[in-house]
């Protein structure tokens, strides 16, 4: 199949490098609580405890290595170099393997200035009070997207949505939106959707066609097909 690919991935890619999804069983949700952790409400009240979070998953990110689905993928972006890869996750393990991404829910390896907005590599721990770079207001911040706010680079990924041929998802529950909806624009715009998942999904009957088993060996085989060998 020629044209252009967008890929949608979620935890479940990098779950078998170690990093622990959400909502599986013993997922990170099953462990903290999104109010306690993942919403600008949470870090106003308890910056200590949201930074000791972040600060444990950033440190066990920092040790993770990139699986064989994270490779296959930038060896298909290398060989069809209009692959989109748009991730919700937020550790560095695509751009280890070589791909490049869209983090449209932050990263892990950056902070953030709640005050100026300016952006830059944080420290493996980052302290409660921790000052900015730029305007030295004491306001940084893990730079990742909390519930309740809006996903970054939203109109670059729509853009490269409703101008692909195939739409295809790995690694992710669909539940959460705006990604979840990902699947019935493509659909709309009469775009090819495929899903890849350890196990069929709550959006599975949205795709044309859903392939099960873990992503290390799943996404190798698919991109095996894709590229013809
Ligand atoms: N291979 C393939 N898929 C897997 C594997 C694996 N080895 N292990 C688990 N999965 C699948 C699960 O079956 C599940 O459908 O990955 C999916 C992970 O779903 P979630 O834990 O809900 O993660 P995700 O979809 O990425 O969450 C979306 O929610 O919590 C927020 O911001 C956070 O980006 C995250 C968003």
């Amino acid at each position: 199949m020629d044209g252009k690919i967008v890929i949608l991935t979620g935890a479940g890619i990098s779950a078998e490098s170690g990093l622990g999804t959400f909502r599986d069983k013993d997922g990170i949700w099953t462990k903290h609580s999104i109010e306690d952790v993942a919403t600008p409400e949470a870090f106003a009240r308890d910056p200590a405890r949201v930074q000791a979070f972040y600060n444990a998953r950033r440190a066990q990110a920092a040790e993770a290595t990139p699986n064989a689905a994270h490779v296959a993928l930038a060896e298909l972006q290398a060989a069809r170099p209009d692959t989109v890869i748009v991730t919700q996750n937020v550790d560095g393990l695509h751009e280890a393997a070589g791909a490049k991404v869209i983090h449209m829910h932050g990263e892990l390896s950056r902070a953030l200035c709640a005050a100026c907005r300016h952006r830059w590599d944080a420290p493996l721990e980052m302290r409660v009070g921790e000052t900015c770079l730029l305007c030295g207001a004491p306001e940084a911040r893990p730079d990742i997207v909390w519930f309740g706010e809006m996903p970054y680079h939203m109109e670059e990924i729509l853009d490269h949505l409703l101008d692909a041929d195939l739409f295809v998802a790995i690694g992710t529950s669909g539940l959460v939106y705006p990604a979840a909806g990902f699947v019935e624009e493509a659909r709309i715009a009469g775009i090819d959707t495929v899903e890849i998942n350890l196990e069929a999904t709550e959006a599975s009957a949205l795709f044309d066609r859903t392939v099960t088993g873990p992503a290390s060996e799943a996404v190798p085989a698919w991109v095996k097909g894709m590229l013809g060998r």
